[in-house]
């Protein structure tokens, strides 16, 4: 088993974090969403490195991660003029956009797809890192796959502690959430195929028409088209069963109290929860709130051995999207209308 060392942010460990990159190794980064397991994208033996470490499917893509608008004409092609309007408002920053790759980007990164999904994050840390890397980055949440994703270089350590030989600690990710993967359907149309931080109201700024793929918001139907092959698989979930209750608060309390057994808590909206007979946690008070706390607090949850949590469903407005769409798969898509 390796000695997974726990690297700072300071100039002397982040060069260390670049060796490892270039030698490839995988190493947990912090980025402003959630932390990352890094890797050089253009390199096979590494990239098999982040499957075997996170147990992921190995036809789920990786997102490769770049410092500089020059590198993305170095692995994407085609690229609409629509996708440099979107990264000069929206990147350095939480939006992934899915091009059609060139062939550095090897087909183990890219699920076999013959596109790509890239980002250039904002966080200072992984900026560095890519940078003084000189490479792409592959990097999927850092997360073993199907548990929510890691927002502190705490989780980082309990989910890959003996399995990579380091994580860079960047402190508490400040959105929470994973990026807003987008596609383009035309020159002036975006498809979302995972909500996140940038909203279908900030794209619609800059596009002329967004779609939000509807399998974000519910169960894919047999036969439905995957647009992204994330969308199949059992996502965010924490060991306790979590179920969604779309009801006023009032509501929602007494069916909490009735149903209440051993370990049931509650997650309510800020302000709330003194009605309630069961211990809660409050997530916020709205979308970008909710975002930052809810993976910290599923993995609490799990901590303290919870059974059953109840939560308040989230509004689907702006980035309570990204909340609901991540909650909504942690319940296995089981919502109880009061
Ligand atoms: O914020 C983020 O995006 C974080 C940080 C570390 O940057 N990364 C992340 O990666 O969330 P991951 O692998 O956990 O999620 C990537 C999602 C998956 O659902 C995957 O299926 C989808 O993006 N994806 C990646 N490349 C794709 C492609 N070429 N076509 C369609 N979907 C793609
Ligand atoms: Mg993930």
């Amino acid at each position: 088993m390796i000695d997974t060392k726990l690297l700072s942010d300071n100039e002397e460990d982040l060069k260390i974090s670049a060796e490892f990159l270039k030698n490839g190794e995988i190493v947990g980064m912090p980025t402003e969403t959630v932390y990352g397991l890094a890797a050089d994208a253009c390199n096979p033996e590494a990239v098999a490195k982040i499957f075997e470490a996170k147990g992921r499917p190995s036809d789920n893509p990786l997102i490769v991660h770049i410092a500089d608008i020059e590198k993305l004409s170095e692995i994407a092609y085609n690229i609409p003029d629509l996708a440099y309007r979107l990264a000069e408002a929206f990147w350095p920053g939480p939006l992934t956009m899915i091009l059609p790759k060139k062939d550095c980007i090897p087909s183990i990164t890219s699920g076999g797809l013959d596109t790509v999904g890239v980002r250039m994050p904002s966080h200072i840390v992984a900026r560095k890192m890519i940078s003084y890397s000189g490479l792409p980055i592959a990097a999927p949440s850092g997360n073993i796959s199907g548990y929510p994703s890691p927002t502190k270089a705490s989780h980082m350590m309990r989910d890959m502690y003996g399995k990579i030989p380091a994580v860079v600690d960047g402190g508490t990710c400040s959105v929470g959430v994973e990026s807003t993967v987008i596609s383009f359907e035309n020159d002036n149309t975006v498809r979302i195929l995972r909500p996140g931080y940038i909203t279908k109201e900030d794209l619609q700024k800059i596009a002329d028409n967004v779609i939000i793929d509807s399998a974000i918001l519910e169960k894919l139907s047999d036969g439905q088209i995957v647009r992204s092959p994330g969308m199949k698989y059992k996502h965010y979930s924490p060991s306790a069963d979590v179920i969604l209750i779309d009801s006023n608060y009032k509501d929602f309390c007494c069916y909490v109290n009735n149903h209440s057994k051993e370990n049931t808590y509650a997650l309510v909206f800020n302000g709330e929860g003194s009605n309630l007979s069961v211990p809660f946690f409050a997530y916020g008070a709205n979308g970008a709130e909710q975002a930052h706390e809810i993976f910290s607090l599923l993995r609490k949850l799990d901590d303290i051995n919870a059974d059953t949590v109840y939560v308040r469903i989230p509004s689907k407005d702006g980035v309570g999207l990204a909340v609901y769409n991540r909650l909504i798969r942690a319940a296995g898509f089981e919502v109880i209308k009061l």
